[in-house]
């Protein structure tokens, strides 16, 4: 057995989250989880909502609340997707507990005191309407290089070189338009030249990850600067120091929390579990590995930020140094990212109304088509659009055709004519019923093998394979016309039942909502794939401070199965079954894309309107 961490990227609690973004950490840090669970290993599953930063800050600001209201609104939103998505974390927690602000302030602090964070001065722009400073993407002008007009301040899209928002020519803020001064000041920064060395040395010693992944990670390294770790800013964590701690207008820059999440949200999970050390056993021990899923844009935040972050708090970079209270943490052992997801051929943008939300999505979709197609046709190692005739496609053809009237159609034989599993009868068994079982077997290793590699569309196409061979052993074996031979008929309708479940076991880390029906139609009873809830708590350090977290019960051998063919027992109850996957009917594409289309119309009226207001208030 052996610990698996399993973090999760933290959403920001800035809007609703939409279906691209549950495709690129979500669904699969889930069905990899699952999948290990059943392997016997011990897994921690761990996020939150990502609360802090100048994301936060503006959309509050555009709905007139506080950055904490926003950040309470939209983490309750995220945190019931999620569950209702399936998602099985140990523990979904946020950036604006107690605990997560202690857990960030000792990694500062012992930073610190190994030399690997100091003070310095920087330029920043700041808003001459509002006296805040305007973080670089905020502001757009003409490239110095290029002379693209588009550029941001961090990067120019057009010629791709990194700026910084003081070479803009023309700068202007993109929240109203105003131009930006540009000011000295005072800002603690992470020396990531004296981590570069170990940071990159452990990158070469990654295996098996994906090309894009690794690439991109060394590439990196290409050329490192030092990194402004702290913000002018009112919104974030306190800078643990003398003098900074108590200004109200000097906070950690987001980044450098965020990912610190991982870590603390562990340590929050310990705690509530009654044993505060108990996540020790995954971050401590060199032989436990961590797992990171995300999207492509966090890439340069694992690969490099939390790495070096990890490398100054044990003290392994250029300058020594020793680990702090929570002992030698371990690094990932890998970044599992994918690409990105787009809509209809266009890129996912809330403000431009082209978007599908999670919530929306499940009111009208059964949650297990949502998450087949996001296993089946995510952006797992290239780019994929989201169309809702592929959606609508993927679930008739094959959920509902392939997977589920098999399902549907071996249990009716069964209930018609036993009414419980019927006896397999060993002498009367053909080459064709063992080559069907030794099939079903054998593919636990094989799909269990793409899963261990994170080639999740590999894996569900193989099970979806397996499928397929137990519908052409039913073509074959034509059991509703074996008429006057009942041991015959109940050795084909077990050893077809006990396909089923071993099917049903392959596609439980992809489908567990449906998995369990599976189960139960098969005369299973008990939790099959468990489910995570919602629960409200206290937060542990901040009194008057409750949220909802996710959570959840996912013990082997109590809730979850083994990834191993489990033997049926001849005389289990079979009741009448009702059909498990429904047909979407064709017009649900027509509707669903009239829909896109009015919505995208609607939302660019509202923020035409959103930037008039804000442009007129300035003068
Ligand atoms: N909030 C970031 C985003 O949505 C992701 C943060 S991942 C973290 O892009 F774990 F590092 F926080
Ligand atoms: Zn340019």
């Amino acid at each position: 057995m052996t610990h698996i961490l399993v973090n999760v990227a933290w959403p920001y609690a800035n809007g609703p989250r939409h279906i691209g973004h549950v495709a690129g950490f979500g669904v699969p840090s889930d069905v990899y989880a699952r999948f290990e669970r059943m392997k016997g290993n011990d897994v921690l599953m761990v996020s939150g909502t990502d609360e802090h930063g100048t994301p936060i800050l503006v959309e509050a600001d555009k709905e007139g609340v506080t950055p904490q209201e926003l950040a309470n609104r939209y983490n309750r939103v995220i945190a019931k997707d999620l569950c209702d998505l399936g998602l099985s974390y140990d523990l979904f927690t946020r950036t604006t507990t107690g605990n997560h602000e202690h857990v960030v302030q000792e990694l500062f602090k012992q930073c610190l005191q190994n030399g690997y964070i100091y003070n310095d001065t920087q330029k920043v722009a700041i808003s001459p309407s509002t006296g805040r400073t305007l973080p670089d993407r905020y502001i757009e002008g003409t490239c110095p290089i290029c002379g693209y007009e588009g550029a941001r301040g961090d990067q120019c899209d057009n010629c791709g070189n990194e700026l910084d928002p003081d070479e803009l020519i023309n700068p202007k803020s993109k929240i109203n338009g105003e131009t930006p001064i540009f000011k000295d000041t005072e800002h603690y920064f992470l020396d990531l030249p004296a981590l570069a060395e170990a940071n990159l040395a452990w990158l070469k010693s990654r295996e098996g990850w994906r090309t894009n992944v690794i690439n991109f990670s060394i590439g990196l390294f290409a050329e490192v600067k030092p990194r402004a770790i702290t913000r002018d800013i009112d919104w974030g964590i306190p800078v643990p120091v003398p003098g900074w701690i108590d200004n109200p207008n000097k906070k950690l820059y987001v980044w450098f929390d965020a990912v610190i999440g991982y870590l603390s949200a562990s340590i929050e999970w310990a705690r509530r579990s009654g044993d505060p050390e108990a996540w020790k056993a995954w971050w401590n021990d060199p032989s436990a590995p961590g797992y990171y899923f995300m999207g492509k844009d966090n890439i340069t935040f694992h690969s490099q930020i939390w790495p070096s972050e990890i490398l100054a708090y044990n003290g392994r970079g250029s300058k020594g140094g020793e680990p702090g209270e929570y002992g030698r943490l371990n690094l990932p052992e890998q970044v599992v990212a994918s690409e990105f997801m787009t809509m209809e051929g266009k890129k996912f943008s809330s403000s431009r109304g082209i978007v599908i939300y999670v919530k929306d999505i499940l009111a009208r979709y059964p949650v297990d088509a949502v998450r087949y197609y996001i296993s089946i046709a995510g952006p797992e190692t290239s780019d994929a659009d989201f169309t809702w005739s592929e959606f609508v496609r993927h679930n008739n053809e094959e959920l509902a055709a392939s997977w589920g009237n098999l399902v549907n159609r071996v249990a009716n034989l069964i209930y018609r004519n036993f009414g419980e599993i019927p006896e397999l009868d060993e002498d009367s068994m053909t080459s064709e019923d063992r080559a069907l079982l030794e099939e079903t077997s054998a593919a636990f290793d094989v799909i269990g093998g793409l899963l261990e590699l994170h080639h999740q569309k590999n894996a569900l196409v193989e099970a979806m394979r397996t499928v397929a061979e137990v519908n052409k052993y039913m073509s074959a074996t034509e059991p509703w016309k074996i008429k006057d031979d009942p041991k015959r008929l109940g050795t084909v309708l077990h050893v077809a039942a006990q396909a089923v479940s071993d099917c049903n076991h392959l596609l439980a880390p992809f489908l567990p909502h449906s998995a369990q029906q599976v189960w139960q139609a098969l005369g299973g009873s008990g939790v099959f794939s468990p489910m995570p809830r919602l629960e409200e708590v206290d937060d542990l350090d901040k009194p008057g401070f409750s949220y909802p977290i996710i959570t959840g019960d996912y013990k082997l051998g109590e809730t979850v199965h083994p990834w191993e063919s489990e033997p049926l027992v001849a005389g289990t109850p079979v009741d009448k079954p009702s059909p498990i996957f429904a047909k979407i009917p064709k017009e649900a594409v027509d509707e669903e894309l009239a829909r896109f289309e009015a919505d995208l119309a609607k939302r660019q009226e509202a923020e035409a309107e959103r930037l008039k207001a804000a442009k007129g208030q300035l003068s």
